[in-house]
C-alpha cells in the first residue's frame, strides 16, 4: 500500500547520491522535471502534487526504481454529471452515457490503486462535478477507509452544502477550486473567494488551493485535444502513454488520459480479468493535444 511515508521513501531513494547524501530540492526538481516549490512541499511538508507523482513515476520507470508496468490510475470519475456548462469545457457535448461510480467499481479501483507506490492521493474528478455524487459520503468514506487521501477539482457550487460531509470524512481532502463562477469577473474576485474558503476550513481535514490554470493576473485555457494537429512523437513524450497511466470512468472503463471526454481511448474495464495487463494507447485526440501528459501551465 502506498502511504505518504512510503512515497517519501521512494522520493528519497531518487534523491540519493553515491556518497549517501541527498540531492537538494533544486537538484531533485531538475531530476523529476517538476517545479521546485512542489518538490519542497513534498520533502518538507509531505504535500504531494500531481506533478511530483508524475515525476516520480517517470523517473522510476526510466531507471527501474520501484516501477510497475501495470496500469496506474491517474484519476477516477466519481460522476460525469455536472451542474454547469462552462464554455471552455467539452462536457456539454459529451456523447457517452451519464452515471455515478458504484461502490463495486470504486472498490476495484482502490484495490488496484493501493498496490502502486508514489500515489498517496486518489484524484476523483474527470468530466463532471464530483460533489454531485448522490452517495458522496459513502464513496469518500470508502476511499478514506482504504487509507488513501483524496484530491479533487470542484467548481465550488455545492461546496457550502456538502461541507459537513467533507469535514466528517476520516482522511485529508485536497480541493482545487476551479474558476467557473468567477470566469467573467477575473482573478481578483476568484482569489477573494478562495481566501474566504481557506479561512473557513483552516485547521480541518480540508485544504483548498487555487486551480492550476489560474495566475494572479489571468485565467489560462487550453484546447483539450482540439489544438493544432501535429506529427509529434506523443508515445515517447506523453507521461500517460509512457507510464501506462490513465483515467477510470464512472462505469469502470479505463481510458488513456484525463483529456478524453468521450471515452474514445477506452481500452479495457476495471472488471475485466485481463485489466491488470491492459495498457494505455495513443488515440485520435493525441494528434491535437496541447498538454501531453497534462503537466499544467508554466508561465
Ligand atoms: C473538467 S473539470 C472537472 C471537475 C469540476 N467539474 C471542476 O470544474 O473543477 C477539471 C478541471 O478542468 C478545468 N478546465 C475545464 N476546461 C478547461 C480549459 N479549457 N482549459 C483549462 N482548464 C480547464 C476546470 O477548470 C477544472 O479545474
Ligand atoms: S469545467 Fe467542470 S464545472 Fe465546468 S462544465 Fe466542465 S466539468 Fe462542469
Ligand atoms: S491526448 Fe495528450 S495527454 Fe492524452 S494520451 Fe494523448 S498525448 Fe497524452
Amino acid at each position: 500500500m502506498s502511504s505518504p511515508a512510503e512515497a517519501l521513501a521512494t522520493l528519497n531513494r531518487i534523491r540519493q547520491c553515491p556518497d549517501g547524501s541527498l540531492l537538494s530540492p533544486e537538484e531533485t526538481a531538475v531530476r523529476l522535471g517538476t517545479p521546485v516549490e512542489v518538490v519542497r512541499a513534498a520533502i518538507e511538508k509531505g504535500r504531494w502534487g500531481w506533478q511530483i507523482q508524475l515525476g516520480l513515476l517517470e523517473y522510476s520507470h526510466r531507471h527501474g526504481i520501484a516501477t510497475h508496468e501495470s496500469f496506474a490510475i491517474h484519476n477516477i470519475e466519481l460522476t460525469n454529471y455536472c451542474n454547469l456548462q462552462c464554455s471552455y469545457c467539452p462536457h456539454h457535448r459529451m456523447a457517452r452515457p451519464k452515471g455515478h461510480m458504484s461502490a463495486e467499481i470504486l472498490a476495484k479501483c482502490l484495490e488496484h490503486y493501493v498496490r502502486r507506490p508514489g500515489l498517496p492521493r486518489l484524484v476523483i474528478h474527470h468530466f463532471g462535478e464530483p460533489l454531485l455524487h448522490p452517495e458522496l459520503e459513502a464513496r469518500l468514506t470508502q476511499i478514506a477507509q482504504a487509507g488513501v487521501d483524496i484530491q479533487m477539482s470542484s467548481n465550488g457550487l455545492l461546496l457550502q452544502k456538502k461541507l459537513p460531509i467533507l469535514l466528517a470524512i476520516p482522511c485529508r481532502i485536497f480541493i482545487t477550486l476551479s474558476v467557473h463562477q468567477w470566469a467573467d469577473q477575473g482573478p481578483e474576485a476568484y482569489f477573494k473567494a478562495l481566501t474566504d474558503w481557506q479561512a473557513q476550513v483552516a485547521g480541518s481535514n480540508l485544504t483548498i488551493t487555487q486551480a492550476f490554470n489560474v495566475s494572479q493576473t489571468q485565467f489560462h485555457f487550453h484546447a483539450w485535444t482540439g489544438g493544432r494537429e501535429t506529427e509529434w512523437d506523443y508515445a515517447s513524450h506523453c507521461d500517460f502513454l509512457r507510464n501506462n497511466m490513465g483515467s477510470v470512468l464512472w462505469n469502470g472503463d479505463m481510458a488513456s488520459c484525463c483529456l478524453d471526454c468521450d471515452g474514445e481511448s477506452v481500452f479495457a474495464n476495471m472488471t475485466d480479468v485481463t485489466a491488470a495487463n491492459a495498457s494505455t494507447r495513443p488515440w485520435r485526440g493525441c494528434r491535437g493535444c496541447d498538454i501531453p501528459g497534462h503537466r499544467g501551465y508554466r508561465e
